[in-house]
């Protein structure tokens, strides 16, 4: 099986990445393109074996499977110059706020179209993707695409009506996560703790919780419980999170406002 990315950047490294770790496909299957053959350079030094392909509609044609990994605003120049190469074609796109309606005006009507929403921590092996079907697309289609989004991480399949939520959730999640640690390693340093050993232990806490929650059957806030003696320390740092509902007002705006930017992104597509 071919697997060819159009766009070499981060999440195509990532992606291509996990498919050769774990066997999906070998490196010498997949190809890349890019604007530059410079600026595939380290797609091709982190994925060794894989070729660079300098005509996008050449990199259609060679490949069983086209994932789409440019940016969603490169897509209107670039796709519908490659309706024909697209026919008969599986393709996967990783593009944020682009809906399946707007892939089908760009592609050969043959095209069987899959979108998906991974995130960044692709890059390590843990991302957390889901896909949606488009309508031609076949039950080994899925299953195929399943197992490329799952080489790095775990996938999930959804309904297209969720992703915006999903989007806002997990599409921009890893920088809430990087805010919050940002936000304890700044609290910490403030309260007078050393900046170096603030961030190696709020990381390791961040890092030692996530792992704890994932590992066990207990949900987040009967965890947080454990950890909550009366009158104790964590309590009265808790009691501040909880003060007005703030963490989850301010977590609700959040999510609320990354969602709408990407309804807003779908319309402007
Ligand atoms: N990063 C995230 O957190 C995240 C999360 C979920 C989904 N996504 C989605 O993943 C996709 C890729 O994001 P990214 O962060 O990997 O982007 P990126 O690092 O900026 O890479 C974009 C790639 O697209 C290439 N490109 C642009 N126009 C092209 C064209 N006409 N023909 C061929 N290649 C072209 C660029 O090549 P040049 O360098 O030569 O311009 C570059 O290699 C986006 O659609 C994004 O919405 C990203």
């Amino acid at each position: 099986m071919k697997i060819a990315f159009l766009g070499a950047g981060k999440m195509a490294r990532a992606l291509a990445g996990g498919l050769v770790r774990a066997g999906v496909v070998a490196a010498g299957d997949i190809t890349c393109s890019s604007r530059s053959m410079e600026s595939s350079r380290s797609f091709v030094d982190f994925v060794p074996g894989a070729r660079w392909i300098g005509e996008n509609a050449e990199l259609f044609r060679t490949a069983d499977v086209v994932i789409l990994a440019l940016k969603p605003q490169h897509m209107a120049t670039a796709l519908p110059q490659l309706r024909d190469a697209s026919a008969g074609r599986l393709i996967l796109s990783l593009a944020a706020g682009v809906p399946l309606v707007r892939l089908a005006d760009w592609f050969a009507p043959s095209a069987r179209l899959v979108r998906a929403m991974p995130n960044t921590p692709m890059q390590i092996g843990l991302g957390a993707s889901v896909y949606a079907p488009g309508r031609t697309a076949t039950s080994a289609d899925l299953a195929l695409v399943e197992s490329i989004l799952a080489s790095a991480g775990k996938a999930w399949r959804v309904d297209e009506a969720q992703i915006d939520t999903i989007t806002a959730l997990s599409g921009s999640g890893p920088a809430y996560v990087f805010h919050f640690l940002d936000a304890l390693v700044r609290g910490a340093s403030a309260l007078g703790l050393d900046e170096n050993l603030a961030r190696e232990l709020s990381l390791q806490t961040v890092l030692g919780s996530a792992t704890l929650a994932a590992r066990s059957h207990l949900a987040p806030m009967e965890l947080a419980a454990q950890v909550k003696s009366p009158g104790g320390t964590t309590l009265a740092g808790c009691a501040v999170l909880e003060e007005n509902d703030a963490l989850n007002q301010l977590m609700a705006r959040c999510l609320a406002a990354a969602k709408a930017r990407a309804q807003e992104m779908a319309r402007e597509s």
